[in-house]
């Protein structure tokens, strides 16, 4: 059975979807936590019961383990883990990334994900350095696209296999990796190599990679960020269109004595109070949790209930259509997811078409929210309203006569005609009292509106407080207020 992938809901690039290989299907966002079986903190049977639908585990360390292979190739990989979820394998490209070499070939892999009843198999792919030059990013991604080929041409169309896309930093490889990945067929695609960024806080460039190779990516195909990774980054990948995640982070950081919450991770010897409401942290004091000999273990839960329940938190975003409320609030948790976030805005146009049309709510939280998706949408269109001869502008909210047409103003939107004041954006959107960024944004509206009528004459009334702004943003329109 090939792998299908079908979505429901969306917000931004981000969605709600269904993924199924043969029998197994699961929801997405989804996040696979990776097993090692040589040393396993936390059961895949508890992880199931915690809400992991799904896991990841390394085949090769399956073929090159005495104690593991002839167990996998005879009792399967569900048996022997005693899971009965989805179990994607990754191949060992890994290894290749940090040790530099394997003695297993592509279809060697391939062959041995299959005979051990692995749901999704990964290729050899070639993980290249963020270091590498254009050359060899090239070579390497080539490399990767014939094994993808070979996949594709021995095991067939239906052969449940992961379509990898590489690239290195370079945008446009990265977006013809994903281009080419799809047309070989491929509706499930990693996007590879990105860990060295993300291990040392490189976000701005991981929105520029992922946001290349989702340009190439079909639409409809299911996206898996290869490694990531701590929680606090999942609401930024989610709207960029990733859907899957993998992670060692729980079992990494618990051994490194680390406590994962949604915003950062602190050092578990530094806490005085574990604020969470998982088993754990509900049933120690910091001080017990710390002298605990089975402290590897407990954080680990703890990490890992941490980053279920945030993707649990990301799939009710994007149902209610507050996934930008939840990214924004993320990515204060670190200067650097601070301005990856402030990159993936700026390229707001890009992201506007992915963007579904109405959500249940606009919570204005600053200058960031004024490069939403929702403010572009609403400014690409407002210049679709006809006005008439003589056109007011009532930011104070006041009617007058002696007006053809009266609109009303909502920042940082912009004007609006009093039908639209029930609908989204305008009826659902929340704003505090009003600031600069806010007014001027609101004000590229008007503009908007002006150059698309403009046999029109516009009179704006404005707060007296913000009148300067206003007659500044508003260069050849009359601009007034009335002084109590
Ligand atoms: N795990 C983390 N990154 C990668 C990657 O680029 N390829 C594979 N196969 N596994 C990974
Ligand atoms: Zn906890």
């Amino acid at each position: 059975m090939p792998i299908t992938f079908e979505v429901l809901e969306k917000d931004i690039a981000g969605r709600i979807g269904r993924l199924s290989t043969g029998k197994r299907t699961v929801r997405t966002p989804l996040l696979l936590p990776v097993i090692n079986p040589h040393l396993q903190p936390v059961s895949p049977a508890e992880m199931k019961a915690m809400g992991a639908d799904g896991i990841i585990t390394n085949a090769y360390i399956f073929s090159r383990s005495s104690e593991y292979r002839d167990r996998a190739l005879s009792e399967g990989l569900h048996d022997l883990l005693g899971f009965d979820g989805l179990i994607m394998t990754d191949s060992g490209s890994f290894q290749l990334s940090v040790y530099g070499e394997v003695e297993i070939g592509n279809l060697e892999t391939l062959e041995f994900q299959q005979a051990i009843g692995s749901d999704i198999w990964v290729p050899l792919d070639i993980p290249t350095s963020p270091d590498a030059g254009r050359q060899q990013a090239a070579e390497e991604l080539a490399v990767t696209l014939a094994r993808l080929r070979e996949a594709r041409e021995t095991l067939g169309p239906e052969a449940p296999v992961a379509g990898p896309v590489q690239g290195g930093m370079f945008e446009d490889l990265r977006e013809q990796a994903g281009r080419e990945v799809g047309e070989i067929g491929f509706s499930f695609c990693p996007i590879g190599a990105v860990v060295p960024l993300m291990e040392s806080y490189r976000y701005s460039e991981l929105v520029r990679v992922v946001m290349a190779a989702k340009n190439g990516i079909p639409p409809s195909s299911c996206v898996h960020l290869f490694g990531a990774g701590h929680p606090s980054m999942f609401a930024l990948a989610v709207a960029m269109g990733c859907d899957v995640f993998d992670s060692a982070a729980y079992a990494l950081y618990a051994k490194d004595r680390r406590y994962l919450t949604p915003s950062g991770s602190y050092r578990v010897d530094e806490l005085a109070e574990l604020p969470c409401p998982c088993p754990v942290c509900r049933g120690h004091t910091a001080t017990g949790l710390r002298e605990s000999p089975d402290l590897v273990r407990l954080l680990s839960l703890h990490n890992l209930a941490v980053s279920l329940a945030e993707i649990s938190r990301i799939r009710q975003a994007i149902t209610d259509g507050v996934l930008w409320e939840l990214v924004d609030e993320r990515c204060r948790g670190h200067p650097q997811l601070l301005r990856a976030y402030r990159d993936l805005l700026a390229r707001n146009r890009e992201l506007e078409p992915f963007d579904r049309s109405t959500k249940r709510r606009f919570f204005y939280r600053g200058s960031e929210s004024c490069l939403r998706t929702e403010v572009v949408r609403y400014q690409q269109q407002v210049g679709r309203i006809a006005t008439g001869h003589e056109v007011l502008v009532a930011m104070d909210g006041v009617k007058r006569t002696g007006f053809d047409t009266t609109l009303f103003f909502k920042p940082p939107f912009g004007p609006f005609p009093p039908e639209l004041r029930e609908t989204f954006p305008i009826g659902q959107s929340e704003i505090p009292d009003w600031d600069e960024d806010m007014l001027v944004q609101g004000c590229a509206g008007i503009r908007v509106l002006m150059e698309a009528n403009p046999r029109s004459r516009y009179t704006v009334f404005a707060p007296e407080r913000w009148l300067a702004i206003v007659e500044r943003e508003l260069p050849g329109c009359e601009v007034r207020c009335d002084r109590v």
